[in-house]
């Protein structure tokens, strides 16, 4: 039994914090503090937790000893407008090892939509590893985000295991709430694939082996190599006015980006 609510109390927010260290094995220099995740939550972010229920010892609505997953934001805001504009920034989604893959994940980034759209917010924003396709394919084919920047080395040297000492290359996700593109995704109307309905321009491939490549002192330069490869084309096809609209995998778990003209997507609010 998983309940999904926001997180409540220092102790709470303190197994967020241990969750991220068991999740990246940051040293204490990477590290995001209780008090950061307790003043984001005040200014209008979001700690959204998951809880074990089934857990020895959790209270019913869960409690420390069960969370099992997270998702953190803060706000931001968007100037240049006619007016500035908040919007969500989400910096980090951990889930513990054991309940990976059975929609977890999907469940915390549900509810980030839900809560930030009941405030009148209607972007979050997100940065993601481009080699991981996994995360890649949750964000652009479940839930239905776009990607058009590209950001080189965007941390500087991270301690994260899961970096695999690569350069902290990133692409922007961002999620238009209640645009009719993330609606059609996420009622299964659209899946996030081209499925034949999209002019896709551009290709871009990572290949299945990056995750033993990345954790692997034999792999590295090979990862190396697909990264580079990769944001060169990703910045090419960026300053050229193509967008990420879709993700696809292949029969071998390769990752495929999918790109072309962001105008082909209903980027809307529903009903307008
Ligand atoms: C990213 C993370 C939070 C996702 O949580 P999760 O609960 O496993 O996610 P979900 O189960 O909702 O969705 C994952 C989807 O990816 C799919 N998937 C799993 N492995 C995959 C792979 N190698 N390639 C492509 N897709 C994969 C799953 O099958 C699932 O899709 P489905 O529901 O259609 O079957 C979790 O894997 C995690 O904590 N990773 C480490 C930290 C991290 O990378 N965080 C994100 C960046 S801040």
């Amino acid at each position: 039994m998983i309940v999904i609510r926001s997180c409540r109390g220092q102790d709470e927010l303190e197994a967020c914090v241990q969750l991220q260290v068991e999740t990246w094995g940051y040293d204490p220099t990477d590290v995001i503090p209780r008090k950061a995740f307790l003043v984001w939550q005040k200014v209008g972010g979001q700690v959204i937790g998951a809880f074990a229920t089934e857990v020895a010892g959790s209270a019913p609505h869960g409690g420390p000893e069960s969370l099992v997953g997270f998702v953190l934001s803060l706000p931001g805001i968007k100037a240049g407008g006619r007016e500035p504009r908040a919007y969500l920034h989400s910096h980090m989604m951990a889930v513990k090892e054991g309940y990976r893959n059975c929609g977890l994940g999907m469940q915390l980034k549900l509810a980030q939509r839900k809560e930030a759209l009941e405030r009148g917010i209607r972007l979050i924003e997100w940065t993601f590893d481009p080699l991981e396709i996994k995360n890649a394919f949750l964000n652009i084919r479940k839930l239905g985000a776009i990607a058009r920047s590209y950001f080189v080395d965007f941390y500087g040297v991270s301690s994260s295991r899961l970096q695999g000492g690569l350069p902290t290359d990133r692409l922007l996700a961002e999620w238009r709430l209640d645009s009719a593109h993330v609606s059609a995704v996420l009622s299964g109307r659209a899946n996030g694939e081209s499925a034949n309905t999209l002019e896709i321009e551009e290709r871009i491939v990572v290949p299945a082996a990056i995750y033993e490549w990345k954790s692997t002192e034999a792999g590295r330069e090979q990862a190396l190599e697909v990264q580079l490869r990769n944001r060169e084309k990703f910045q090419r096809a960026f300053s050229q006015g193509l967008a990420v609209l879709a993700f696809v995998r292949d029969a071998q778990g390769n990752g495929i980006f999918e790109l072309g003209q962001l105008s082909q997507l209903e980027q809307s609010p529903q009903g307008t």
